[in-house]
């Protein structure tokens, strides 16, 4: 069996904020933080908004798109590194509010990397002959991660969420490099809870309790890691599918940061035109960027069956992953 898209969703948070917003906040500005990333607006949640709410919008759009019937999807893989909670995961949430009752449903969390490690679980569940109908999702509040004093992290991330459906069909193209680097993951971090038990010795303090930990990044690690490491997985990648770059329509990569992209598109000697983009409006996503970038070229009718496109997401952990697919 191989694997096909179907359809795509996606959902913004209406609230837009600016870099003139952040500058107000924080020591920045519009030039910097557009001349050094590309990003002119993020979209943040408001209140009653939430990572499982944003997840299953993109869904029933998705859904809809595609005509099935929710009772018929198999799988809801959720990435994410910002569940609304620990217990129950989002993707159990999703299959509440969607109706998906015959579902199996669970996260995964591998940052930014996310959406590509849950299609490619998606591929495995699909080729194996298990599943049929699978709904991927990547969804982030990355706003309530984010030290919003410090102006080397807050500037860059957004909130949203992005959907597909993919199904099993007779022939295919699916080809992917998977990485992780756990030795670099200090490189993006952000922790959890302190252990708080009865046989935990060192007294814990109130304030270290309550003090939460936010995002924090070597900015120029990242930088250079995903331009080390990104152009030859996409290299591979496609010689291994035996096709050529020539071939490739379009690289949907992970929506971090334009100079990124633009170094990766240059080591490829591939035009920039080729790398769609839409981080000036929604910033770096996480995981929701990919499927959010797929489902916005997908409604202005920019893919067409046969295409094949390289996808390719990269992040903390470290992790990354490239597949070649053919919509
Ligand atoms: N506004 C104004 N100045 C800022 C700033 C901001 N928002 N953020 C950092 N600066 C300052 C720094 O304090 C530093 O000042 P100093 O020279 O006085 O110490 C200066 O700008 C340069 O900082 P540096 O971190 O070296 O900038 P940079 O050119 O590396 O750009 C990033 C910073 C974050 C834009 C860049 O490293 C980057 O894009 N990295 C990849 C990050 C990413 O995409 N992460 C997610 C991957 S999934």
């Amino acid at each position: 069996m191989e694997m096909r898209f179907v359809s795509t969703g996606s959902y913004l948070p209406e609230q837009v904020v600016d870099n003139d917003f952040l500058s107000r906040i924080v020591d920045t500005s519009d030039e910097w933080i557009s001349s050094r990333t590309g990003i002119r607006q993020r979209r943040v949640v408001t209140a009653g908004e939430g990572t499982a709410c944003m997840a299953a919008k993109a869904a029933t759009k998705a859904i809809t798109r595609a005509g099935i019937d929710p009772q018929d999807i198999d799988l809801i893989l959720v990435a994410t590194m910002s569940p609304d909670n620990y217990l129950p995961n989002t993707a159990c949430e999703v299959q509440a509010e969607i109706g998906a009752v015959n579902a199996v449903c669970y996260d995964l969390s591998a940052a930014c990397t996310g959406f590509i490690y849950a299609l490619n679980t998606a591929y495995a569940f699909i080729k194996a002959g298990i599943y049929k109908t699978v709904l991927i999702i990547g969804s982030e509040v990355l706003s309530k991660m984010l030290d919003w004093n410090d102006r080397s992290t807050c500037v860059l991330f957004g909130d949203g969420a992005g959907a597909a459906i993919v199904q099993a069909t007779d022939i295919g193209l699916f080809e992917s490099i998977l990485g992780s680097d756990g030795k670099r993951k200090d490189a993006l971090t952000c922790a959890s809870r302190y252990i708080v038990n009865p046989l935990v010795s060192k007294a814990i303090s109130l304030s270290d309790k309550e003090s939460l930990d936010y995002v924090r990044m070597e900015g120029q690690e990242v930088f250079k890691f995903v331009v080390k490491t990104i152009p030859g997985t996409i290299q591979q990648v496609i010689e291994k599918a035996g096709c050529t770059k020539e071939e490739i329509r379009y690289y949907v990569l992970h929506q971090a940061n334009q100079r990124i992209l633009e170094s990766v598109a240059k080591k490829l000697k591939e035009p920039i035109e080729k790398f769609p983009m839409n981080l000036d409006k929604y910033g770096n996503t996480s995981s929701a960027s990919i499927p959010i970038l797929l489902d916005k070229m997908n409604k202005k009718n920019k893919l067409n069956r046969g295409d094949k496109i390289i996808l390719s997401g990269f992040g903390g952990g470290l992790t990354w992953g490239t597949t070649l697919i053919e919509w």
